[in-house]
């Protein structure tokens, strides 16, 4: 005969009491945890910033050189105008990643201008104006992303005032085999971008490649051995995010003087 505290009814009471319990502690840690996932989500995109300025040495002060030296500036890609919000969030809170899975803050690619797979472009992107000493713009950091063999390459690449020349690039999120296309995030392979310019004569065409045996020592970059596939996916995306469809006409703007770091 089942003992007075083994009843059905007691099993029961137990079992929906302790996952209720257990419910009730698993998402209070996930609303509790939230701001600070947030707080080191942001603090992990600053410091990528500050990777591809090649501003970031081991003893960085992330936060206070971040916040002393980058200008965050939101820009609307198909109007060229610098706005205050999109997507509901300021510059430091937007994510331009976040706003190109939604409909209505972004623009669907035509097929033959997608060379780098993303499918949906955000229409407001950020941009990471990084001062000189005096105040003069000194770096500019973009994102760029597109497919790689396996997933998206998410990346930032800093270019010099010329708005030409790359000074450095961060591939801070991809799903390339380590050892084969994860070599993108290898310092000696990143190594190779630092003066390499994007555009050929009057900033009129992308001239930059990835490519086996490069051609043009100014403008190309070695692909990655064992892996040309990803190479090939870090050319084709290059060639979207600076061509007229994408960051082309903004370059232009900023060269102009009629869009600054002020
Ligand atoms: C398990 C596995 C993982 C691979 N990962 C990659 C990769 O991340 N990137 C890539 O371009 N090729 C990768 N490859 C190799 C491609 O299939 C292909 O052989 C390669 O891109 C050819 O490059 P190569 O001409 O430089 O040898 C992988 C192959 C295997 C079997």
């Amino acid at each position: 005969m089942a003992k007075k505290n083994e009843s059905l009814g007691k099993t029961l009471f137990v079992v929906i009491a302790l996952c209720l319990v257990c419910a009730i502690i698993v998402s209070g840690a996930a609303v509790g945890l939230k701001p600070i996932q947030q707080k080191n989500a942001a603090l992990d995109m600053q410091r990528n910033v500050l990777d591809a300025a090649g501003l970031l040495e081991p003893s960085t002060d992330v936060v206070a050189v971040f916040n002393e030296r980058v200008e965050t500036k939101l820009i609307n890609l198909n109007t060229l105008e610098v706005v205050d919000q999109a997507n509901g969030e300021d510059a430091a809170n937007y994510d331009p990643i976040a706003a190109a899975n939604k409909p209505e803050w972004s623009t669907q690619l035509e097929k033959a201008n997608d060379t780098a797979g993303i499918g949906t472009r955000e229409n407001v992107t950020k941009v990471y104006f990084i001062n000189g000493e005096q105040g003069d713009l000194e770096t500019l950091v973009l994102y760029i992303r597109g497919y790689g063999l396996w997933g998206t390459m998410y990346g930032l690449i800093s270019l010099q005032p010329d708005l030409n020349t790359v000074r450095s690039v961060n591939f801070y999120e991809h799903s390339e085999t380590p050892g084969l296309g994860g070599e993108i995030q290898n310092p000696k392979w990143v190594a190779q971008w630092q003066g390499k310019e994007i555009y050929g004569d009057n900033n009129a065409e992308v001239e930059f490649d990835v490519m086996k045996s490069p051609k043009q020592e100014n403008h190309d970059v070695d692909a990655l051995s064992g892996a040309t596939l990803t190479s090939n996916g870090v050319d084709n995306l290059m060639a979207y995010w600076f061509s007229d469809k994408a960051y082309g006409p903004l370059l232009d703007k900023i060269r102009k003087g009629e869009l600054n770091n002020g």
